[in-house]
């Protein structure tokens, strides 16, 4: 028997969770408010809100799991990419409490984890996909179409060229004034308007690889130049507006996945992972994608589609099993590919 225990600490939440043996038996997620009011996270004020998080987060993981902390078999925590400061708060923490119980550390991808999140299990029933499958990575930092041949080895098909499809809803978001991260509010008011009303700019980008700078800057003169004609037009239009956008990026992101699934024809599973598969329209939208070609979707719960634990616990479990450990000058990293 194994008990892992995952901590995510990349961005803006302090996440810890516990899986014994690949099932999941706790997932402790607290957000952080504190950047509400700049409209985006400030990296210094994530850094402090982790150190005061992360002892009560971990605590109560191990607590709402029913074991104890000498029960646990080794650590896993997101090593990167994210915010260094972040980053550092969880990965000090794990090599501390490693050391303090002589127990292995293992780094974990937090791309990987997104992937992998489909292997959560609730419990033993839970179904999971079937190697090869291909993802749909959409999150705020990254947008990819990936083949996942193993756990452990995965293929970029292809990718973002500038922002990520989260960074799209986040930045036209702010453009009407909404709250960060925008993405919630876009999807919530996306449901009580016409998608067909307002057409947005889309790319010409060869092969598989996405890009979003042009929808945003498409959406900021829109609504730039309504503006200066009717004063409150975002007031008025704001639900027709998010459901355009919405579409339109919906639209971007399934025009490639389309190409890239008949690209690959042996593939006959899809997943999606990531903050924006918690979109309402996105999971619809994959849904009826593989319904009408005959693939079977993997469209994962909304608590495993944001920045938690879980998928960091489960993505360590299988490097774990492969004995994939790492040391203690183990340092944390901002950037990286899947
Ligand atoms: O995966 P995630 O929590 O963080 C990264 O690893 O980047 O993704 C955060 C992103 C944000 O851009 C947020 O606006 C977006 O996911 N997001 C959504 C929704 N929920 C979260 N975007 C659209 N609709 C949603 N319901």
């Amino acid at each position: 028997m194994s008990i892992i225990l995952g901590i995510e600490s990349s961005c803006d939440d302090t996440s810890a969770a516990i899986i014994r043996d690949g099932v999941l038996l706790s997932n402790v997620i607290a957000s952080q408010s504190v950047h509400e009011a700049y409209g985006g996270v400030v990296p210094e004020l994530a850094s402090r809100a982790h150190q005061q998080n992360i002892v009560p987060v971990v605590s109560e993981a191990i607590n709402r799991a029913g074991i104890s902390k000498t029960d646990i078999s080794a650590i896993a925590f997101t090593a990167g990419p994210g915010l260094i400061g972040s980053l550092l708060v969880g990965t000090q923490f794990a090599k501390g409490l490693s050391t303090a119980l002589g127990i292995p550390l293992v780094c974990v991808n937090h791309l990987h984890g997104h992937v992998l999140a489909h292997f959560i299990k609730e419990d033993p029933s839970t179904e999971v996909p079937e190697f090869p499958y291909m993802c749909l990575l959409v999150s705020g930092g990254n947008s990819q179409i990936i083949i996942v041949d193993d756990y452990n080895r995965m293929r970029i098909l292809g990718q973002t060229i500038d922002d990520a499809a989260g960074e799209a809803f986040d930045k036209c978001a702010k453009v009407m004034g909404l709250p960060y991260p925008g993405g919630p509010h876009i999807d919530r008011l996306a449901a009580e308007g016409d998608p067909l009303r307002f057409r947005f700019s889309k790319p010409h980008i060869p092969g598989f690889d996405y890009s979003f700078s042009g929808l945003k800057t498409s959406f900021l003169y829109t609504l730039r130049d309504a503006i200066a004609v009717e004063p409150d037009f975002i007031e008025k239009n704001k639900a027709d507006l998010a459901a355009s956008l919405q579409k339109t990026i919906i639209d971007i992101l399934l025009d490639k996945l389309a190409k890239a699934v008949d690209a690959h024809p042996e593939i006959r599973q899809l997943a999606i992972g990531g903050g924006v598969s918690a979109n309402s329209g996105v999971r619809a939208a994959v849904a009826d994608f593989c319904a009408a070609r005959g693939l079977r979707a993997f469209i994962p719960k909304r608590v495993f589609t944001t920045d938690n634990a879980a998928m960091v616990a489960i993505a360590g479990w299988f490097k774990y099993n492969d004995r994939q450990f790492c040391e203690l000058d183990v340092a944390p990293f901002a950037r990286v590919e899947v």
